[in-house]
């Protein structure tokens, strides 16, 4: 079963066929920057771009980031505000000519590391964090996720976790991997005072330079790097679409 999964990132949208047997991307994937402004109009000709470089004639799944309920678009932290409100399936429809199914993307990564990766098999409260533009959560109890969770916006000190923690706030602010590690730390902590989950995983695109940040975690809930790294959004989004069928 192959499917197109696309993942919506801040400053990247990426696409490749995903074989779901193996949990892996069936050819190279393609990267296209974000538009910017990242208008619904602008990212849906992105999104028709990448299909059309397939040649993609079958189910498409697309992960955006944003929360996501029945096709409406409810939040826009790291995309253009116009989002809000926005009727997915149907903008989508318009633009491509066909449906794509479409959900939040660190629900994306989720769900692929759950299936593929470092939630394989682990019961209990899981939550997976994408690190990258923005924080991204997906929280799950027993392998069931709880969709939409927005947890890179609680406040830490009167500001959004993921103004304070992110990767892009890494770059910006120049912060080494020990300082930005010590940020992460304390999201961890609050996260954990207030679910007291089982295992955090923690991917986005840093989750390959682990070893570079993970000494510096003293949080006490096991703590995993993801296994699918920045490919999560593509394999989940590509998931959530076969789910559909
Ligand atoms: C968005 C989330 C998204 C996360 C990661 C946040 O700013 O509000 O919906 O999952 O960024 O992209």
């Amino acid at each position: 079963m192959i499917v197109l999964g696309i993942d919506i990132g801040g400053s990247g949208i990426k696409g490749a066929p995903v074989d779901l047997v193996g949990g892996r991307l069936a050819t190279e994937r393609l990267r296209l920057p974000t538009p910017d402004p990242a208008t619904p109009k602008a990212i849906a000709e992105t999104v028709a771009e990448i299909a059309d470089h397939f040649a993609w004639q079958g189910p498409i799944g697309c992960g955006l980031p944003a929360a996501v309920r029945q096709g409406i678009v409810c939040t826009a932290a790291n995309i253009d505000a116009e989002w809000i409100g926005t009727d997915v399936n149907a903008l989508f429809q318009h633009v491509l000519g066909t449906t794509v199914t479409v959900l939040n993307d660190a629900d994306a990564a989720g769900l692929a590391e759950m299936r593929f990766g470092a939630g394989q098999n682990q019961f209990g409260t899981l939550m997976v964090i994408t690190i990258g533009t923005g924080l991204g959560t997906a929280l799950f109890r027993d392998q069931v996720l709880f969709p939409n969770t927005e947890l890179g916006h609680i406040l830490l000190n009167g500001k959004k976790a993921e103004q304070f923690a992110s990767g892009a706030v890494r770059k910006r602010e120049h912060l080494s991997y020990e300082t930005w590690a010590g940020r992460l730390d304390v999201y961890l902590k609050r996260l954990e005072e207030l679910f007291w989950p089982d295992l955090f995983i923690l991917g986005g695109g840093i989750s390959k330079k682990h070893d570079k940040f993970f000494p510096y975690l003293s949080v006490k809930t096991r703590t995993v790097p993801a296994q699918l790294r920045n490919e999560a959004g593509i394999v989940g989004a590509a998931l959530a679409a076969q789910n559909k069928l």
